[in-house]
């Protein structure tokens, strides 16, 4: 069997590690990979046009593709493919507008009664200016495109809020992203992720994920891709999956049926969870990055047996081991803005696993890094406590001039 896997970051190393570990039998192809990728399949290097990699697939006799990154998923790959008789996991044009397209997401959401923070949409900066003297609260202030995740500014006080607006409509700090902008209320409370997969019929969600995002510790500095999480979110009490099954998950299949956006794939739920309720923030049409490396490595079922059910119309339930994960991500210096790659890494031909390659590769015997963030470490223990403990005594073997990490991915206010 033959498989693609699109993507080149640290979370379609652990689709590929973890798709290897449950069936020796299968080959595995990455567009285009990264280092660690290539030590467990083959890498694509030459660059394609999404139609010929389709046809790459096609000649390759390429059973079933997995797309990683939103970036395909948003320039139509699963149409592409479609089109071309292959069979491919994740949503067609139109559904990853879901995650492709802000204001198209929140009248989603709006349409079928999801709850979500209230916001307003501005086509003119004029007209977003004026909105500003009618409101008080923190802002999130977020362009319509997902500007490669960033395009959303937090604002706390209307001078920072113009300040937002002009960076975002005037200076086009975002490109032509923010040509259209959403000014959402600022809910305070605490982040939660769930990943679910998607049959076009059911919706069944993952354990709950806690993901670190900003580069300094106690959540502070600039956002980044995430820089470690932790499986289950302890804020994902009870009361509040029966809060998001009731106000987002259903209403959310409803809405995906009723429009005729059914896929096979995934479908993540950015949340805020505020004193006793839960919030759409977002929705993204993948898995998550570190959230992925976090999860798989505690998924007991054979996740090519939940692919596969998609296709031949199968009732799957997921199977989870009772245990506690903590990813921390280890990265250059300087990232998410200017750092050198190309730093000689020691210690991780001898780290035992999980653990995987987010941006590295091997020359001439030795690991070196390839890009901000490097490295995936994971532990797992009964709990978030101890898994934290064998994580970063993990991180402890490695090294590499420039090396950052947060010191607290796992600690959480209770
Ligand atoms: N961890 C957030 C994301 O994958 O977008």
């Amino acid at each position: 069997m033959n498989i693609l896997i699109i993507g080149n970051g640290g979370r379609e190393h652990a689709i590929g590690k973890k798709l290897l570990e449950d069936n020796h039998y299968i080959n595995i192809y990455f567009y285009p990979g990264n280092g660690g990728t290539s030590m467990i399949g083959k890498n694509i290097e030459t660059k394609y046009s999404l139609l010929e990699l389709g046809f790459f697939a096609k000649k390759n006799l390429i059973d079933i593709t997995i797309v990683g990154s939103e970036v395909f998923l948003i320039e139509g790959i699963v149409d592409i493919f479609q089109k071309l008789g292959l069979k491919i996991i994740g949503p067609h044009y139109l559904a990853a507008k879901l995650e492709g397209d802000r204001i198209f997401s929140k009248s989603f959401m709006k349409k079928y009664g999801i709850r979500t923070p209230k916001y307003n949409i501005f086509y003119s900066y004029k007209k977003a200016i004026r909105f500003l003297d009618k409101t008080t609260v923190s802002l999130a202030i977020k362009t319509n495109g997902i500007a490669g995740g960033k395009g959303v500014i937090l604002t706390h006080n209307k001078n920072e809020a113009k300040k937002a607006l002009e960076t975002i409509m005037i200076k086009k700090k975002f490109g032509k992203s923010g040509n259209k902008i959403i000014i959402e209320e600022f809910l305070q409370g605490k982040e939660a992720s769930i990943i679910s997969i998607f049959n076009g019929k059911q919706i069944i969600p993952f354990l709950s994920a806690l993901d670190y995002k900003k580069i300094g510790e106690n959540e502070t500095g600039m956002n980044t891709g995430g820089m470690g999480a932790i499986v289950p979110n302890p804020y994902m009490t009870n009361a509040i999956w029966i809060d998001f099954q009731k106000n987002i998950l259903m209403p959310t299949l409803e809405g995906l049926i009723s429009e005729k956006l059914t896929f096979f794939g995934f479908i993540y739920f950015g949340l805020m969870i505020t004193s006793n309720k839960v919030y759409l923030l977002e929705y993204n049409t993948r898995i998550g990055d570190p959230e992925a490396q976090t999860l798989l490595p505690l998924m007991k079922s054979n996740f090519l047996d939940i692919i596969q059910s998609f296709f031949i119309n199968k009732k799957v339930s997921i199977f989870w081991k009772k245990l506690c994960s903590c990813c921390v991500v280890l990265s250059s210096k300087g990232y998410p803005e200017k750092h050198e790659n190309g730093q000689i890494i020691i210690g991780l031909d001898s780290l035992k696993d999980p653990f995987y390659i987010a941006g590295a590769k091997k020359e001439k015997e030795k690991w070196i890094t390839s890009s901000g963030r490097v490295l995936n470490i994971i532990g797992l223990a009964p709990t978030i406590k101890e898994a934290r403990k064998k994580a970063y005594s993990k991180v402890e073997k490695i090294q590499f001039n420039k090396l950052y990490y947060r010191k607290d991915i796992g600690l959480y206010k209770e």
